[in-house]
């Protein structure tokens, strides 16, 4: 099979005469000729395997090309990379043996083009196109990676056994190609996982968060987590999660299996947000109902004081993954400490007053706050789906008119620490707070509008009635 159309950008053709000059065949492999068949969006990540020096390829490559791109070389891995017009090139040496047991980094051992394609991860990823003269464009496919394109599968070009000791990520990436291309997981590949789950524990956090994201951020992400909790996986990357799982059942009264919901709210999110932070608030945003789930005879199942929890073990979370602590984190224990807010005050309970309070406290997270709880109905009660987001659509009316008229959501106290120091010639001290907070409530709860004259006379009442002299 020719797929010269693969190779219209001109790179392929410079690399194709240095490789020629130096006597060492190259291909194209990996994802760039899987994406290119399955007319997925083209990569613009290209490896090239030589068979010889990577290195010495990639910096006769760079020298041809304009401007003459620096080269990032990895001895340890044989491996060499340039940028050049927003494509990555990344080279390498075929290799016989790829992966040392205890850890991820390669012993390098030259090999044929053959031997290389078996060594990588799953067949659709093995696919190899020429740059060489004599066969141009022309695909090598040892492992019938083509036919599992077109079925659907993701397997192992080896024993998988093999394959997933030789790089134990490999387990997380089957899954992740799995979730992204909506494949199926070759049977004894799965069973290969199962078994070898606990190897998952030497790779390192970063490289598993990699996979994670890339999970969350595919079209329909329950498939991911769902293979993730089958294999084991999901018990040692996030046991949060997995704890959630079960339906307890006491004098007749159960509760829903918070797993499963978590997924069908993280699918129903998917679908609105491309955001991965407010995927990750879907995924976390009852982790807090493990460990405060209770059952009382009067009120049944109830799992007060979860979004505080659950927002506390976002940062430990976070943190186990080595994930970033910054802003980030922030707005996921934001979303997850307020997921019920919306709830609380929707229906009856609309006031202006709750919806401003709603809208001081969220800030401009308000719009995936209210993303969020749509996404976190889950009934299969036509009436009651209809009922609740109908609730929701009325909370958001509400917050419009609010917001128009008293502009909450980034609010400004109306009247400064200073404007109150100078008003009663005072230095700073607490009264100060106390008057700004009062102020603050007074607005919220709407006995005054958020302007600067209203908010003066009470700042002198306040002061009057906590002793305070003012200046004139
Ligand atoms: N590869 C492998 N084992 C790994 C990682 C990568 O065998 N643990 C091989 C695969 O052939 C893969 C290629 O290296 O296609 C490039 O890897 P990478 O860039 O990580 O993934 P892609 O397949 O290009 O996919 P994506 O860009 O979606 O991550």
């Amino acid at each position: 099979m020719h797929f010269e159309q693969a190779l219209k950008n001109p790179i392929f053709k410079t690399i194709a005469s240095c490789a020629a000059a130096l006597e060492t065949p190259c291909y194209v492999v990996g994802g760039y000729v899987r994406d290119f068949i399955l007319s997925r969006h083209t990569s613009q990540d290209i490896d090239v395997v030589a068979i010889g020096n990577g290195i010495e390829l990639a910096e006769s490559v760079a020298k041809a090309l304009p401007n003459a791109p620096k080269v990032s070389i990895f001895k340890t891995y044989g491996t060499a990379m340039l940028r050049f017009k927003g494509v990555n090139l990344e080279f390498v040496g075929a290799r016989k043996e790829s992966y040392k047991k205890e850890s991820r980094n390669p012993e390098i051992c030259e090999g044929t083009i053959e031997d290389d394609q078996k060594r990588r991860d799953f067949t659709i990823n093995a696919l190899a196109i020429s740059l060489n003269a004599s066969d141009y464009g022309t695909l090598l496919d040892p492992f019938n990676g083509m036919e599992d394109l077109k079925n659907k599968r993701i397997v192992t070009p080896l024993n998988p056994n093999l394959t997933f000791s030789d790089d134990p990520l490999r387990m997380l990436r089957a899954i992740r190609f799995a979730t992204q291309l909506e494949f199926e997981i070759d049977p004894s590949a799965l069973e290969a996982i199962e078994k070898n789950h606990r190897r998952i524990q030497i790779i390192s956090k970063e490289r598993i968060v990699i996979e994670l994201h890339k999970i969350l951020e595919s079209k329909k992400p329950s498939i991911g987590f769902l293979l993730l909790e089958r294999t084991g996986l999901l018990d040692l990357i996030i046991p949060e999660l997995t704890a959630l799982k079960g339906i307890d059942e006491v004098e007749g009264q159960r509760h829903k299996d918070n797993f499963y919901h978590t997924l069908e709210v993280l699918d129903n999110i998917a679908q609105h947000t491309n955001n991965v932070w407010l995927r990750w608030t879907a995924l976390l945003h009852d982790i807090g109902k493990a460990p405060t789930k209770k059952f009382s005879k009067k009120v049944g199942w109830t799992f007060h004081g979860h979004e505080l929890k659950g927002s506390k073990m976002v940062y430990h979370l976070f943190k186990r993954l080595k994930m970033p602590l910054n802003d980030k984190m922030k707005y996921v224990q934001k979303l997850v400490f307020m997921s019920s807010r919306p709830i609380a005050i929707s229906g009856a309970a609309t006031t202006d007053a709750a919806v401003r309070r709603l809208l001081f406290d969220a800030g401009d997270a308000i719009g995936d706050l209210m993303t969020l709880c749509e996404a976190d109905i889950t009934t299969k009660n036509v009436r009651k789906f209809k009922t609740y987001l109908n609730n929701f659509k009325m909370v958001r009316q509400k917050m419009e008119e609010v917001e128009a008229r008293d502009q909450i959501r980034n609010f400004q106290p109306p009247i400064s620490g200073e404007d109150i120091m100078k008003a009663f010639e005072l230095k700073p001290c607490r009264e100060i707070g106390i008057i700004k907070e009062f102020i603050k409530e007074a607005i919220l709860e709407g006995q005054i509008p958020n302007e600067s004259n209203a908010a003066h006379t009470l700042m002198l009442e306040k002061g009057k009635q906590l002793g305070l002299k003012t200046r004139l």
